[in-house]
C-alpha cells in the first residue's frame, strides 16, 4: 500500500455504506491506503482463535509514526499540531509537529530508560495537558500500551485499573484545576498505589509550574521520577508493531463495580480514525479541529489526540469548562482565536452555556466565521438544545452516536460524503459506513419501522472498534456478543424511522450518562449496599436539566437500624464521592420502607425510574405489592424529584424502550 495524503473525492453516502457492508475487506483495504505501513497487511479481515474479528493482520505500522514522524517528513514540521488553551492558567501554548515529535521521541527515550518496552502498560492520570499527549504518543512510539484514567476518578477507581492493567509506570501531574479549586493528583495516586495489590515500579510526576504556589507533589525516592528528567533522554525511533497489537486500554463503566478494559489496536484504529476525519467530520489536513472533551474519555483519545494528528490537523487541547472559565463565552473565544473549523462537544456543555447566557449575548463579542460544523455526542441531545445551538451559531449541528467501545461514530450525518440526508432533530443520523445497525426485539428479530428495540450492529464491526476486553475474552463475549449471535449488542435502545434516521433513546442496562460521563448504577449500588445500615438499595439515573441524567439512591434500612436519614444520606453521598469521584454527581439518597419487586424478587428498576421522572406508566402485572409505588412516589415528591419539568423541556425521550 502506498502512502497518500489525499483521499479520493467525496463518495456518495449510500454507495459507500452499501459497499462497506457488501465487501468490508475491499472497502477498508481502500481506506488503509491513506496510511503509511511499514509492512502491508496480508489479511485485511480475519478471525482469531476466539472467533473474534481482527483487521489488517500481518500489517506493521506505528501510530506515533503516523501522527508525527510521517507529517514531519512530508512538509508539516512547521505546522501547529497542538494548541494548549488553558483559561484556568491563562495559558496558550502552540506545538508544531516538529516540536511535538522532538518532545515525544525524548520522552519515549526516558520511558525506555525506566524499563518500558513494547507491550508494557503505562497508566496516565493527568488533566488536559500537552505533557499528557506527549506521554500517550511516547507509549505508542515504544509499542507500550497506555491507559489514561480520567482525573475526576477517585483513588479506588484508579486502584482497580492499576490491578487490572498492571502498569510498569504511572505518569501523573501534580494537580488539576477545577472551576473553584486545585486538586492535587499525586496524593490520589499514592493512595491508589497503597490500595492496589499490583505495585508499578515508577511514578513519573509532572510538577506543574502554573499551580506550584499551591501544590508541589511529594516524591518517594527511588520510585518517583520528575517528568522533566525523562525529556533529557536521547530521542528514540518508532518501534514497528503489528496492526493487531494493542495501542491502549480505556476503562469504561460496565454494569458491575469492575470496569471494562476496552482494547484498541494500532491498525484498525488508525484506519478508522483517518477515514472518519474526512468522511464524518469533513475536515482537511491543516485545518483546526477541537474536541472539547477530556483525554480521559474516548472522545479525547480519538478526537483530541489520534484522529486530528493522524489527519495532519491542528488539534485544540482545552483545559477549562464551557462556563465560568471565565464565562459562557469561553467556547466562542476559543473558536475565534484558533480558527476552529469543527467543534465536537457534549450536549451538556451547550445546555450549560444556554443556561448562563440564554440569548447568547456573549456570542456577539466574537466572530465564528471559521466554524463549519458543531458535532454533539456522549448523551442524548434534546431537540431544544440542538435548535438553540443551530439558531445562535448559524452552522449545521450534527448529533452523532458512539461509545467507548466503538471509538468512533456509529451513527452520524457524514458531512464529508455527498448526498447525505440533512440532520433531523432527535436523531443521531444514519449508520456510518462499516456499521450495519439493526434494531432488534428481545428475540433478536428486526422490529418494524418506528418501533423501539435494542440497538445492535451486525458483525463484523468495522476497524477501530474494540477487538476484545483487556485479558477478558469471555467478558467481551458475554457482554456484547452472546445475546444475539452474529451481532454486537450496544446496550442502547432506539428506533429507526421510515427515512432511515436512527433515534437513540438511552441505555437499557445499568449504565447512565451524567454530563456526558458514563457511570455504572450497578457499581454505585454495590458501594451503597456495603454501608452497615443498608439492607438493600437501588440507584437510578433520573432526568436532570443540566446534566441529562443524575443518579439518586433509594435505600432500605436493615431491621433495628436507627441512623437518621440525613446522616445516612451524608455518609452515602460521601462514600460515592470517595470511592468513584465527585464526577458521579451523586447527591441524594432516600430511605424507603421497601423496593418494588416482581414476585420472583427482581427490583423493578424501570418502573422506579419512570416514577422518579414523573412519567406515566403501567403498573407491572408481576409486581408483588402495587401500594409500595404510591409510598415511593410520595417520598420522591417530598424531595422535589419527579416534577416532570424535564419532559416539558424536551429532555426526556417520548418513545422509551
Ligand atoms: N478532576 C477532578 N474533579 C472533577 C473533574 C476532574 N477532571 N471533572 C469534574 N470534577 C468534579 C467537579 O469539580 C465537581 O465537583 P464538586 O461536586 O465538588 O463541585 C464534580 O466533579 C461534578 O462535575 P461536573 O458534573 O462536571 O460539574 P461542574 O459544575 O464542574 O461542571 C459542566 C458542569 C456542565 C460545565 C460540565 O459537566 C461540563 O463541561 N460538561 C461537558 C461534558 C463533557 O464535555 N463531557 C465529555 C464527554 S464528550
Ligand atoms: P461513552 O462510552 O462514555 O462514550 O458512552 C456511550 C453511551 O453514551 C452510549 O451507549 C449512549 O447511551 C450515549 N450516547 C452517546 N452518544 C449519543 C447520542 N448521540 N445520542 C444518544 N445517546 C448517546
Amino acid at each position: 500500500m502506498k502512502t497518500a495524503d489525499s483521499l479520493p473525492q467525496p463518495a456518495a453516502y449510500a454507495a459507500a455504506h452499501a459497499e462497506s457492508l457488501a465487501d468490508p475487506a475491499a472497502f477498508w483495504a481502500a481506506q488503509a491506503r491513506a496510511l503509511h505501513w511499514f509492512t502491508e497487511p496480508t489479511q485485511v479481515l480475519s478471525t482469531d482463535e476466539n472467533g473474534f474479528y481482527r483487521w489488517f493482520r500481518g500489517g506493521q505500522l506505528n501510530t506515533c509514526y503516523l501522527c508525527l514522524d510521517y507529517h514531519v517528513a512530508h512538509g508539516r514540521a512547521g505546522q501547529v499540531a497542538l494548541i494548549q488553551d488553558s483559561p484556568v492558567t491563562h495559558t496558550v501554548r502552540r506545538f508544531t509537529y516538529g516540536e511535538l515529535l522532538e518532545l515525544t521521541a525524548r520522552f519515549a527515550g526516558g520511558l525506555r530508560e525506566l524499563g518500558v518496552e513494547k507491550g508494557d502498560r503505562v497508566l496516565i492520570y493527568m488533566p488536559n495537558l500537552p505533557e499528557a499527549v506527549v506521554a500517550m504518543l511516547a507509549c505508542a512510539r515504544l509499542g507500550a500500551v497506555h491507559s489514561v484514567v480520567f482525573g475526576g476518578f477517585a483513588p479506588h477507581e484508579l486502584a482497580v485499573r492499576i490491578d487490572d492493567a498492571q502498569p510498569k509506570v504511572i505518569i501523573c501531574a501534580s494537580g488539576g484545576i477545577e472551576i473553584d479549586r486545585i486538586i492535587p493528583y499525586k496524593p490520589l495516586v499514592d493512595a491508589a498505589m497503597e490500595q492496589a495489590a499490583f505495585k508499578p515500579a515508577h511514578v513519573v510526576v509532572l510538577q506543574r509550574e502554573a499551580i506550584a504556589h499551591a501544590v508541589h507533589a511529594r516524591m518517594q525516592p527511588g520510585r518517583d521520577v520528575d517528568y522533566q528528567r525523562l525529556l533529557e533522554a536521547a530521542p528514540v525511533a518508532c518501534v514497528p508493531v503489528d496492526a493487531t497489537d494493542p495501542l491502549y486500554i480505556l476503562y469504561t463503566s460496565g454494569t458491575t463495580g469492575k470496569p471494562k478494559g476496552v482494547v484498541r489496536d494500532h491498525g484498525g484504529h488508525a484506519v478508522a480514525l483517518k477515514y472518519s476525519m474526512s468522511a464524518v467530520y469533513g475536515v482537511q489536513p491543516g485545518e483546526t479541529f477541537w474536541a472539547a472533551s477530556d483525554i480521559g474519555w474516548a472522545v479525547g483519545h480519538s478526537y483530541i489526540v489520534y484522529g486530528p494528528l493522524l489527519h495532519g490537523c491542528t488539534s485544540v487541547l482545552y483545559e477549562g469548562k464551557p462556563v465560568r472559565t471565565p464565562d459562557a463565552g469561553a467556547f466562542w473565544r476559543v473558536i475565534q482565536e484558533h480558527e476552529v473549523r469543527v467543534l465536537f462537544t457534549a450536549p451538556t456543555a451547550i445546555r450549560a452555556i444556554k443556561k448562563e447566557d440564554p440569548e447568547a449575548h456573549l456570542l456577539r463579542n466574537y466572530t465564528l466565521s471559521s466554524l463549519r460544523h458543531l458535532f454533539l455526542a456522549g448523551e442524548r441531545c434534546d431537540p431544544a438544545t440542538l435548535d438553540w445551538a443551530r439558531q445562535h451559531l448559524g452552522v449545521p449541528v450534527v448529533d452523532h452516536w458512539w461509545q467507548t467501545e466503538s471509538g468512533w461514530p456509529m451513527l452520524a450525518t457524514l458531512v464529508g460524503l455527498a448526498d447525505m440526508p440533512a440532520p433531523r432533530a432527535g436523531s443521531a443520523g444514519h449508520p456510518v459506513p462499516g456499521y450495519d445497525v439493526q434494531i432488534l426485539d428481545e428475540a433478536g428479530l428486526p422490529v418494524l419501522v418506528g418501533t423501539t428495540g435494542l440497538v445492535a450492529v451486525r458483525l463484523p464491526l468495522p476497524p477501530g472498534c474494540l477487538p476484545t476486553l483487556w485479558h477478558d475474552d469471555e467478558r467481551f463475549r458475554q457482554s456484547y456478543l452472546s445475546t444475539f449471535p452474529g451481532y454486537y449488542l450496544s446496550g442502547d435502545g432506539g428506533y429507526c424511522d421510515a427515512d432511515g434516521y436512527v433515534y437513540i433513546m438511552g441505555r437499557v442496562d445499568d449504565v447512565i450518562n451524567v454530563a456526558g460521563h458514563r457511570l455504572s448504577t450497578g457499581e454505585m449500588e454495590e458501594l451503597l449496599a456495603a454501608h452497615p445500615a443498608v439492607a438493600e438499595c437501588a440507584v437510578l439515573g433520573i432526568a436532570d436539566e443540566l446534566r441529562g441524567q443524575r443518579p439518586i439512591g433509594l435505600v432500605v434500612l436493615k431491621d433495628g437500624q436507627t441512623i437518621g436519614e440525613a446522616q445516612l444520606e451524608t455518609e452515602l453521598v460521601q462514600c460515592i464521592r470517595e470511592q468513584i469521584g465527585a464526577v458521579a454527581y451523586f447527591r441524594q439518597a432516600l430511605v424507603v420502607k421497601r423496593l418494588p419487586k416482581t414476585r420472583s424478587g427482581k427490583i423493578l428498576r424501570k418502573t422506579l425510574r419512570q416514577l422518579a421522572d414523573g412519567e406515566d406508566f403501567v403498573v407491572p402485572s408481576t409486581i408483588d405489592d402495587p401500594l409500595i409505588l404510591d409510598e415511593i412516589r410520595a417520598r420522591l415528591r417530598s424531595r422535589g424529584i419527579g416534577l416532570a419539568f424535564e419532559r416539558q423541556a424536551g429532555l426526556l425521550p417520548t418513545n422509551t424502550a
